[in-house]
């Protein structure tokens, strides 16, 4: 396959930030993964919403646009598929694509229910199709920093509070559609807390509550302590509420506060702003460690695009298929994520510590 020809479905504002990638025209895609993304081609482009369809194929030079998902799924020309839609469509449409046989990359999260994860993970498993998660704190360079440096923490502590509240209105915050700010926005930094323990969970037990919403439905606010498989442990705090803002001394190009903070033996590290910065810390000897940095601000010397990784997404996925390399972020990950915060809700619900599955 020398060309990657790619679906893409849902023409909203994070399907541009993929799609700009493709042909290699963004400036900010890595070097080692330019060669890649020089090899994706935009051809079939679906939204419900004809007109932004439209708007997508003439900046991307599409083929074609159309307000049919099964167009895209249908094409015998089309290898891969980006799913950019709102959260209730992800899992039905991620299976109907790996049905198709199409490669996959979804938007976070992965899915809304744990019956989704298990069908997802089993279609992966058949299909036998690359299937990435985009979950952007893997790409950032101070995420990678903290996993580099500090790569077996003992504490690993998480927080994903946003600098205002929520609309009532808006899709993400519906239950049905979205799921609310902690499913939607809260998955990041739990994913991210993931892939700094390097662990599974074992068990959470979590308070938390509707606080600055009408719907109760809709839990939005969540104090979680988390205990992991290899015996560390940790802590998640998720939730909207306006507190963001208290989180940093200085200001956040990504404008969001969330962290996530790796201890082990004397080292601490801290990934912030979805990871693109990062600081560290250090009590031992300087022949033992001695931290990279202190403070490390990416988006000053870089620009926030090449900070954050955003741009090497779809070019990640494009190398894997291309040459069989593995993904940052498989169905594993968004499946755990999106469980993790499940059983964040069932517990402060019912008052119960939660046990994970093997
Ligand atoms: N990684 C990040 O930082 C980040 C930031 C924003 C959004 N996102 C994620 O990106 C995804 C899209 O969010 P957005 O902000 O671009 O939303 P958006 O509303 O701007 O775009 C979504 C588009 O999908 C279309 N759509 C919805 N259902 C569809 C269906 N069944 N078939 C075809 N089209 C459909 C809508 O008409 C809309 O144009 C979500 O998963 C969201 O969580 C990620």
């Amino acid at each position: 396959m020398s060309m990657i020809r790619l679906g893409v479905i849902g023409c909203g504002g994070m399907s541009k930030v993929h799609c700009g990638t493709a042909l290699g025209r963004s400036a900010t895609t890595s070097p080692e993964l330019r060669p890649y993304a020089e090899k994706v081609q935009i051809r079939g482009l679906a939204d419900v919403d004809p007109a932004r369809a439209e708007a997508h194929r003439l900046a991307y030079e599409g083929e074609y646009a159309t307000t049919d998902p099964e167009r895209i799924f249908n094409d015998p020309d089309i290898d891969a598929v980006l799913i950019t839609t709102w959260h209730d469509t992800h899992a039905p449409l991620s299976l109907r694509a790996m049905e198709c046989g199409k490669h996959v990359l979804i938007e976070k999260p992965m899915a809304m229910t744990e019956p989704e994860c298990d069908a997802i993970l089993e279609a992966e498993a058949r299909s036998g199709v690359k299937y990435m998660v985009a979950f952007r704190c893997r790409f950032a360079r101070g995420a990678r920093d903290v996993k580099r440096e500090i790569p077996r923490p003992d504490n690993i502590i998480a927080h994903a509070r946003t600098a205002g509240i929520w609309r009532e209105g808006i899709w993400a915050q519906d239950p049905l559609k979205g799921g609310g700010q902690i499913l939607s926005q809260g998955c990041h930094v739990v994913d991210m807390m993931f892939y700094l323990a390097g662990a599974e969970p074992e068990s959470v037990y979590a308070t938390g509550g509707v606080f600055h919403h009408q719907r109760p439905e809709v839990i939005d606010t969540i104090n979680a302590a988390v205990r992991y498989r290899n015996g560390s442990v940790g802590s998640f705090l998720g939730g909207d509420g306006g507190t963001g803002g208290l989180m940093a001394d200085y200001a956040l190009p990504c404008k969001c506060p969330f962290w996530v903070m790796a201890v082990a033996g004397g080292r601490s590290g801290l990934a912030i702003d979805h990871g693109h910065n990062a600081r560290f810390e250090s009590i031992v000897p300087e022949t033992e460690w001695k931290p990279p940095y202190a403070k490390c601000d990416y988006s000053e010397e870089l620009g926030q695009e090449a900070a954050s990784g955003l741009s090497d997404i779809l070019p990640t996925l494009a190398r894997s298929i291309l040459d069989d390399t593995p993904l940052p972020a498989t169905a594993a990950d968004g499946a755990r994520t999106t469980r993790f915060i499940l059983k964040c809700f069932e517990s402060a619900r019912t008052g119960k510590v939660i046990r994970f599955g093997q």
